[in-house]
Formats: C-alpha cells, sequence, structure tokens
C-alpha cells in the first residue's frame, strides 16, 4: 500500500533518513521504534509529505506522493506535537476540523469511548496533558480512513485510555488498515505489533516480528532487547 524506496533527507549537513526502503502493508500494526533523534518522526513526516526527501520516492497504491496531496486524505495522522488554537473548545475544534475535512466523521462513538462528553465545552488550554492527547486521538480515528500514522499517541495516557487505544488499534486494523505508530512504551508494542522496524542513525537497523526480535537477542524480554539494540548494536 506504501511504498518507500531508497529515500534521503537530510537537514543541512546532517543525514537524517539513510536510503530507507520499506513496503508497508494493509492489515498490519507496525511500530516505528527507535532512540530519540533516530529519523522516526521525520519518516512519518515523510510519508505525510510535510517533509520533502533530497532522494528517493514513497509511492501511495503505487503512485509517487511527490507534489501530490490528494492522497492525504487516506491518511489519519496524530502528529508528536499537534498545536491547535489554544482558545477553542474541543467541541469547536471538532467541528472546525470535519468542516475542513468535509468526510463523514464517527466522532460521538469516541467521545463516548474516551470518556470526553464533560469536556466538550472545555478551551483546549484548559485541559489536562492526557485529556489533550484523548482529542488528538479523537481526531485521527473519527474519519475511516484506510492508513492511521500515530506519532507517540501513548504520551500522557492513564492505562485506561492506553487500553482504550490498544482496543482501537485492534479494531481498525481488523477493518484491513494500515497502522503505523512510534512509542516508548514496549509492552504496547509487545502486544500488538505484526511488525517492527527500528531505526537507528537513520537506517533500518532491524526489521521483523516481537518474536524475531526476542529470539535474536536471545533475551525473551522486548524491552530488553530494543536497549541492547539501542546501546550494543549487537543485532
Ligand atoms: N526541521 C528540522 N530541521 C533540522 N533538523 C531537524 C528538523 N527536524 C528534525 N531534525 C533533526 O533530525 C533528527 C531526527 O529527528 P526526528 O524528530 O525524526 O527523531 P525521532 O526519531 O522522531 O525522535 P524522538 O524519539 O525524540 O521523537 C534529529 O537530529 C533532529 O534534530
Ligand atoms: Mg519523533
Amino acid at each position: 500500500m506504501i511504498e518507500i524506496l531508497n529515500l534521503q533527507k537530510s537537514y543541512g549537513k546532517n543525514l537524517i533518513l539513510k536510503d530507507i526502503s520499506l513496503s508497508l502493508e494493509r492489515g498490519r500494526i507496525i511500530s516505528i521504534l527507535g532512540p530519540n533523534g533516530s529519523g522516526k518522526t521525520t519518516l512519518i513526516k515523510s510519508i505525510l509529505g510535510l517533509v520533502v526527501p533530497q532522494i528517493g520516492d514513497i509511492r501511495f497504491d503505487g503512485e509517487s506522493i511527490l507534489g501530490k496531496w490528494e492522497y492525504r486524505k487516506k491518511i489519519a495522522y496524530l502528529p508528536q506535537i499537534a498545536r491547535f488554537p489554544e482558545n477553542l473548545k474541543i467541541k469547536e475544534l471538532l467541528n472546525l476540523i470535519k468542516d475542513i475535512r468535509e468526510q463523514n466523521a464517527d466522532d460521538n462513538y469516541l467521545i463516548q469511548f474516551f470518556g470526553l462528553e464533560k469536556e466538550m465545552n472545555k478551551a483546549l488550554r484548559n485541559l489536562s496533558g492526557g485529556t489533550r492527547q484523548k482529542v488528538n486521538m479523537l481526531i485521527a480515528f473519527m474519519f475511516d480512513s484506510p492508513v492511521i500514522i500515530l506519532d507517540e499517541p501513548t504520551v500522557g495516557l492513564d492505562p485506561v485510555a492506553i487500553t482504550r487505544l490498544k482496543e482501537l488499534l485492534e479494531r481498525e486494523k481488523d477493518k484491513d488498515k494500515l497502522i503505523l505508530f512510534t512509542t516508548h512504551i514496549m509492552s504496547l508494542v509487545e502486544e500488538i505489533s505484526d511488525e517492527i522496524i527500528f531505526l537507528l542513525e537513520g537506517e533500518i537497523y532491524f526489521k521483523g516480528s516481537v518474536e524475531e526480535l526476542n529470539q535474536l537477542n536471545g533475551s525473551g524480554n522486548l524491552e530488553k532487547a530494543i536497549t541492547n539494540l539501542m546501546e550494543k548494536r549487537n543485532v
């Protein structure tokens, strides 16, 4: 569904993504892991056309995305840092986004699902960190998009909200969607990922299942295996 071909991205003299090639298919939950600054957000933003690579191509359903924007309607995106006008109430923000997207949205169900009914008339600047993240998630999930990309959706969420997120991801996967997400919570990765892509210094250092990573590493514990990858580079 999404193909990344020999992608290279630099900021000034810093080469951030070095010759990345990947094929991402529907019906899968894919975790992009890697230490801070390894290029996860840059890779995600490249798929969204928010970052323009110097070399390489990205294809969405077989067509290059470079210079195009229509394909973006098929992608739901939760950015690592979401910025919306702080004076808007949640209710107003949702209406604004629905107007812009001109697509059907199933927000009532999600408002209940995340227990946001009582927060709808609060201005964004008055929300707690976790509530803000729930709003971001609501925006990402309210349109029926075939691709869902979440850049650190777990930040600030309490355990109940993380369980809810997990349920949502599994439900969307069952609808044959492609889900791509980053997180630093390894238990979530272990529970739901069909595939892990581990980035290190802008390269794909490991790609495979949780089981394959554990086996390769010999630790039987994903948190340890990932820490080993980050520290020792022994895969
Ligand atoms: N707009 C920019 N201009 C210059 N450098 C940038 C820019 N955006 C990102 N970088 C650099 O690119 C590198 C990769 O950043 P990126 O945000 O992709 O990392 P990440 O893997 O998402 O990290 P984190 O886990 O902290 O979110 C970092 O060294 C960062 O400083
Ligand atoms: Mg990031």
